[in-house]
């Protein structure tokens, strides 16, 4: 175990930060969407036995652990990241039996299992926001949940201006027993998901019994759904986000030269509020009152990545996902910079630097990195949108991109497909849309749908071998059959392929525990370093750059001579 530096500024609690080499410190984390992941039942939308089936795949890829999107009991209106009863499975993914199921084999496999936490808000449908509403104003069950009374002579305008993350007011009006109407409930995403007032302790109580419910059935660690948002600033006070603030809280994707563009922009009053922090310090006791490591990462739409590292404090949190890595365009200088900010933030706390490029929130990054016009985070990529990428562009270039990313030390998350390649499906039926985003703009913002098509298994299977009946819950392009799978297995220059070789070089060079040394000499817009025994030369730029003399252990393209062709990345030897 090493002492490494004490974090920057105030904190007393990281005066002296240890790390080791824990499991979660190096890891890669495949996510499993599993509603597209694999369906076992055949009614096209994807379970747990599904995902048992295929945890194979995942060895033979080369991850250390799966992190399962939710699969609680939920009404599914916003893919299930509306919880009805959190120490369920929802009958549409199997049972807690096949949950059971599912960690043996993941852990006689050795990979690590991380669930979603979904704290911020419940369903409308879970007995506890049901109760309230049944409840007269003031009582103990609506103190579980933002309930306000409206503005305006009547009430009938909401308590503030708070817009939803999804679109519209960000607040709902109930209706009374008697059928007149009454409070407003608060919501930052969807009108079906209300937010929970973490001030009141009765709901910290219940999150802690949660915690222990999924860390006794032997889980690994928890990755916490909107862990900015859940303390709100005292009095609510009204709020008019910057016009390129994304939908999550985080900065327009893509284009932007900078890390933190946002940094002069007030904080709203409903993410990153400074009370967030003793939460996770109290989740962190119950974690650590059990052996094997148990982890929890934070999805924390903050920046800079200094704030940010306040997630990840000796204290609190493990990991904290590095957006601003994800937003950063394929342009040398802005990855540069967001790789030092990233490790200068997070090892100031002792905390591993996450890296990440694709989740089911976000365009696809075989798409994102050729879009041509801004596209917020969120908003997604349609038909009509501005700025359509050229698809062979996008792969090429997220195929340098990931093996840039899976070359940097710490850990790396990886979303189900992008191992295949798989692009945004940007052609979507409007009909087959689920989005609640796409409702509550009423089409004006496309969503997240088109990152969460079932994903291909087998180029000649119906459904591409996705579901044992054929269906799929969001049709799959015409064209997937050479992405399949089973079309990539084996083959040389495959995306497939690409990845494992990364991951098992990655894995024997040791270099999740590394540390990086940029080489000088080569062009702004070329990114080249050390990490241990590798050498990494990304090629951002669009002219080809002589490669040093030294042996090729993976390349992202073929390489023609000893030239670096533009979105090209190759590890050498070093
Ligand atoms: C973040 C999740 O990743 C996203 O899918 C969800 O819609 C929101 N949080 C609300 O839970």
């Amino acid at each position: 175990m090493d002492i490494v530096a004490p974090a920057r500024g105030e904190d007393p609690t990281s005066a002296l930060v240890a790390t080791g080499r824990e499991w979660w410190r190096n890891a890669v984390i495949y996510q499993i969407y599993p509603r597209s992941f694999a369906d076992a039942s055949g009614d096209g939308i994807g379970d747990l036995r599904g995902i048992t089936a295929r945890l194979p795949s995942l060895v033979e890829l080369g991850v250390d652990a799966i992190w399962l999107s939710p699969f609680f009991v939920s009404p599914q209106r916003d893919a299930g990241y509306d919880v009805a009863d959190y120490c369920d499975v929802d009958p549409l993914f199997g049972t807690l039996d096949d949950f059971d199921a599912l960690e043996d084999a993941a852990h006689a496999l050795g990979l690590k299992i991380i669930v979603d936490l979904v704290p911020n808000h419940t369903s409308s449908d879970h007995a506890w926001f049901r109760a309230a509403l049944d409840a007269a104003e003031g009582s103990v069950e609506r103190a579980r949940y933002m309930f306000r009374d409206g503005t305006g002579e009547g009430g009938e305008l909401p308590p503030n201006n708070w817009e939803s993350v999804f679109g519209g007011p960000a607040w709902t009006r109930t209706t009374n027993t008697d059928g007149t109407p009454g409070q407003w409930y608060l919501h930052l995403f969807d009108s079906t998901q209300p937010d929970l007032d973490w001030e009141n302790p009765w709901v910290r109580d219940q999150f802690r019994d949660i915690l222990r419910f999924w860390l006794d059935r032997g889980v690994d660690g928890f990755r916490v759904d909107v862990a900015h948002g859940m303390i709100k600033e005292a009095g609510l006070p009204d709020y008019t986000a910057p016009a390129d603030s994304g939908s999550m809280g985080g900065g327009a994707v893509g284009l932007e030269p900078e890390i933190g563009t946002h940094l002069d922009a007030p904080t709203p009053p409903y993410w990153a509020q400074d009370g967030v922090h003793e939460i996770y310090r109290d989740w962190r006791q119950v974690l650590d009152e059990y052996d094997g490591n148990r982890v929890m990462v934070a999805e924390a739409w903050v920046e800079p990545l200094s704030k940010l590292a306040r997630w990840v404090r000796p204290d609190e949190m493990h990991q904290a996902f590095n957006f601003s890595y994800l937003e950063t365009s394929w342009a040398g200088p802005a990855i540069r910079r967001v790789v030092d900010g990233s490790l200068d933030a997070f090892t100031s706390v002792g905390a591993p630097s996450t890296w990440v490029l694709s989740n089911h929130d976000v365009v696809r990054h075989a798409t994102r990195l050729a879009l041509t016009a801004d596209n917020p985070q969120g908003h997604g990529i349609g038909p009509k949108s501005p700025g359509q990428p050229i698809p062979e562009l996008g792969l090429r270039r997220a195929r340098a991109a990931s093996a840039l990313m899976l070359a940097l030390p710490g850990s790396a998350y990886l979303y189900q497909g992008e191992e295949l390649g798989l692009p945004e499906v940007i052609d979507l039926p409007d009909r087959s849309r689920e989005d609640p985003t796409w409702f509550r703009t009423n089409g004006e913002r496309y969503g997240r749908d088109g990152c969460r098509v079932p994903i291909p298994w087998e180029a000649d299977a119906a459904s591409y071998g996705f579901s044992t009946s054929g269906k799929s819950w969001l049709p799959q392009p015409a064209d997937w059959a050479p992405v399949s799978r089973d079309a990539q297995l084996g083959v040389t220059g495959s995306t497939l392929e690409l990845y494992r070789l990364a991951l098992a070089l990655r894995h024997e060079h040791d270099l999740g525990f590394g540390a990086i040394e940029w080489l000088p000499g080569y062009g702004e817009n070329v990114v080249a370093f050390r990490n241990g025994s590798v050498t990494v030369i990304a090629n951002t730029s669009d002219v080809p750059v002589e490669l040093p003399v030294g042996r090729v252990l993976l390349s992202s393209a073929d390489l023609h001579g000893s030239a670096l062709a533009p979105d090209q990345t190759v590890w050498m030897r070093s």
